[in-house]
């Protein structure tokens, strides 16, 4: 059995990784220490209700080694960080503070706990992303867990020093850590700031699809499900020390899945006519292509062209390997936006809308 510390367990990967867990792994003692910022939300986690919740910050050390002491903790799952690309563009200090000050107090508090006390068997798994590579070219290869680190953005940066530290901690103290980088998560939870739930929340408002530059941009889409197990097979089979890049095996242009996303809601609409109801301001309800919504807009400053993942070392060490293509990942996706409009309508409040016209409105 294992009891388990989830930083950041009630934002989007997180949350999904509590389900996932408490769904195959019953039994286990669940602890999730989140600051709920606005990207944190406890309705994430409703219906968990063995699930122990600390309203909490990881910069707090003291507060970290009181739970592992009190949970006897041997296993620490690192989500939380501010995690959007676009917000680390326009506040950059924040993601030091928490993806990097925020990592250093969690090791701080498991090397303390763990090493210098309890002895314990342990394992500190940090969850990274591929961005901390930087950019490919069009035939470049995909990263591989060799590829040397090019950071690009404030974002990435602060992720990149985080996995630096969880390597020196391993190295220098002996701590039982294993960092995966992942690819573009999408799925059920996923704040509405990111691409696909951003467009598909537009697209039923009639509100345009803001394409950055010339959205030939490319991403290895992964669903969230996906990338729990990947996480599992990590904490499960992962070696010591390791680094592992996980992928959904399905590198895309954002135009392709931007047309995807307008057809499959055009196809939801014309096979449930509660839809047009529902959403009159879509294009759809009045019978016009969502498609008719995109837009062209100024792009993100420092915008890295492409990632891919070349997966080989999780798919031999850990037998890993994504088990939904993008089509069922996002058609599953939509369904669930679909079926959930309380949740997302609640958590478009005052302050999104705020990041909206700070993000948005002086896009040309
Ligand atoms: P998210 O923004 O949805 O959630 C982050 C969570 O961390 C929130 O619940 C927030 O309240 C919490 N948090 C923030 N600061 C905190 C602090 N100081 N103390 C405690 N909790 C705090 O992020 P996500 O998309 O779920 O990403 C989770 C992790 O996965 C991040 O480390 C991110 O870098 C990484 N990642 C994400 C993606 C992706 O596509 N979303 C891909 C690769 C890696
Ligand atoms: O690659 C992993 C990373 O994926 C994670 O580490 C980050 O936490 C996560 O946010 C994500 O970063 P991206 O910047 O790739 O995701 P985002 O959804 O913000 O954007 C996806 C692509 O879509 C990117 O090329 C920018 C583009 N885009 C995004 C938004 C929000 C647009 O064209 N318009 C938009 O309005």
């Amino acid at each position: 059995m294992t009891n388990m510390l989830v930083t950041g367990g009630a934002g989007f990967i997180g949350a999904n990784f509590v389900h996932y867990w408490r769904q195959h792994h019953a039994g286990d003692t669940i602890v999730v220490l989140d600051a709920l910022t606005y990207a944190g939300n406890r309705a994430n986690l409703a219906g968990l209700d063995d699930v122990v919740f600390e309203h909490g910050d990881i910069r707090d050390t003291a507060l970290v080694e009181r739970l592992l002491g009190d949970h006897a903790v041997d296993t620490i799952v690192h989500f939380a960080a501010e995690s959007h690309v676009d917000r680390s563009i326009h506040g950059p200090a924040a993601f030091v503070d928490t993806n990097v000050l925020g990592t250093l107090s969690l090791l701080t508090a498991a090397r303390s706990v763990w090493l210098a006390g309890s002895g314990r068997p342990h394992r500190f798994h940090h969850v990274s992303t591929d961005e901390v590579y930087g950019t490919l070219g069009p035939n470049d290869p995909a990263f591989s867990e060799t590829t040397a680190y090019a950071p690009n953005s404030p974002y990435s940066a602060s992720k990149a020093a985080s996995d630096h530290l969880v390597r020196a901690w391993h190295h220098t103290y002996g701590l039982d850590t294993v960092t995966s980088n992942c690819s573009n998560n999408y799925g059920p939870y996923q704040f509405p700031e990111k691409l696909i739930p951003l467009f598909l929340i537009n697209a039923l408002h009639g509100r345009p699809l803001p394409i950055y530059g010339d959205g030939q941009q490319v991403r290895d889409w992964l669903h969230v499900e996906d990338h729990c197990r990947g996480i599992e097979a990590c904490l499960t089979r992962g070696r010591v020390g390791e680094t592992y890049n996980i992928g959904g095996g399905a590198e895309l242009p954002n135009l392709t899945v931007i047309d995807t996303l307008c057809a499959a809601v055009d196809a939801a609409f014309a096979a449930d006519p509660a839809l047009a109801a529902r959403f009159p301001d879509a294009p759809a309800a009045k019978g016009l292509p969502t498609a008719s919504l995109k837009t062209f807009v100024t792009d993100r400053p420092g915008h890295d062209r492409r990632y891919a993942i070349d997966e080989t070392k999780a798919r031999n060490e850990l037998g890993y390997a994504p088990a939904r293509t993008f089509e069922q990942g996002f058609a599953a996706t939509l369904g669930w936006y679909l079926a959930n409009e309380g949740w997302w309508r609640a958590i478009m409040d005052g302050s999104y809308r705020d990041w909206v016209a700070t993000n948005y409105a002086a896009r040309a």
